[in-house]
């Protein structure tokens, strides 16, 4: 009797699992995490999030290597199908980014990676998880908010050219080690949480920019970008923040639509929008007294 390859029972596909991602990983977790906002932000007529794959990749292999980072990787019989972010320099862990290949998408592979990244969290004992979710993007709001997270605030992405002006009366400077005291205690007036962790690699990469009013600091930023986060006392230590920077770059710095006055100061100062992103959070918030610009994080 001929028995034909076609006769033979189909073999099932092995349970899709997780483990933490390594250096290995970063040329197909980049790849994935470009092509997933790419096809994203394409069919809704978006600009791209990531302009190119090595600008996707890059973060993932620091974000890999880094001790404040863990990585979460879904694969299937050896085959990655996404990965997930954490930071946990701070008291407040972040998620991001997330992405799933396009093939894999919209069948478990993002909760799986998300509750894991929850379950993480919760066993840490930190008061509080988040993420910023992008508005467009129904499905990843459906999940999150099914795994118990909540929205508390949308910003609008703006970028632009650096307006590169002075602020009478609001100076600008390089923060060094003896400014991080200071800025963190302005976080955690306004936020109920510091963030020391990015304040201090901020120092050591030479981008933290603190405002100062007649010899206090009264503002402080990562960098005016995406990735880092500004607090300040008012408005307009982050107008003279913003003003300051050398370089601005896409998505853009994030602006609380709730604020107004600093929405309708960057589009009279040139500035445009991306697109509209949601923080998401799980676990301690504290409505924001003061001013601030959130990262990607939180
Ligand atoms: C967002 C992303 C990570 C989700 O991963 P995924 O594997 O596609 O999602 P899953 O299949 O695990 O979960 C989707 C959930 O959303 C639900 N959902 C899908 N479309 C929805 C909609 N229009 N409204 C509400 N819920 C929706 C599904 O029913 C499912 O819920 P369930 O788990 O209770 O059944 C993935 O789609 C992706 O990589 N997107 C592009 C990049 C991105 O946007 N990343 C997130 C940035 S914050």
């Amino acid at each position: 009797m001929n028995v034909s390859l076609l006769d033979a029972p189909p073999v099932a596909p092995s349970p899709i699992g997780v483990r933490e991602a390594v250096d290995a990983d970063w040329v197909e977790c980049g790849r994935i995490c470009y092509e997933a906002f790419a096809r994203l932000a394409d069919r809704h007529g978006f600009p791209h999030d990531f302009p190119t794959v090595e600008a996707a990749s890059l973060p993932i292999r620091w974000m890999i290597n880094h001790p404040g980072f863990y990585g979460i990787v879904a694969e299937q019989d050896g085959r990655v199908l996404g990965s997930l972010f954490m930071d946990e320099r701070g008291a407040i862990d972040a998620i991001g980014p997330i992405s799933v290949d396009p093939a894999a998408q919209n069948a478990g592979v993002g909760r799986l990676l998300t509750s894991t990244a929850i379950e993480r969290w919760r066993a840490s004992g930190k008061p509080g998880v988040r993420l910023v979710q992008i508005a467009y993007h129904n499905r990843s709001l459906g999940l999150y908010t099914k795994l118990g997270m909540d929205a508390k605030e949308s910003f609008a992405a703006m970028y632009g050219e650096p307006i590169r002006a002075r602020l009478p009366g609001y100076d600008v400077r390089p923060g060094t080690p003896d400014d991080e005291a200071a800025c963190n205690a302005l976080c955690l007036r306004v936020h109920g949480h510091t963030r020391a962790g990015e304040v201090h690699e901020a120092v050591a990469s030479g981008d933290l920019r603190v405002v100062e009013r007649l010899g206090r600091i009264t503002g402080y930023t990562t960098k005016i970008n995406y990735f880092a986060h500004s607090v300040a006392e008012t408005n307009d230590d982050l107008a003279a923040l913003i003003a300051a920077a050398e370089e601005l770059a896409t998505p853009g710095y994030l602006v609380p639509l709730t604020n107004g006055e600093l929405l309708r100061w960057s589009l009279d100062h040139g500035m445009r929008v991306f697109f509209v992103v949601n923080l998401m959070a799980l676990g301690m918030y504290q409505e924001p007294e003061g001013a601030y610009m959130p990262s990607v994080g939180y």
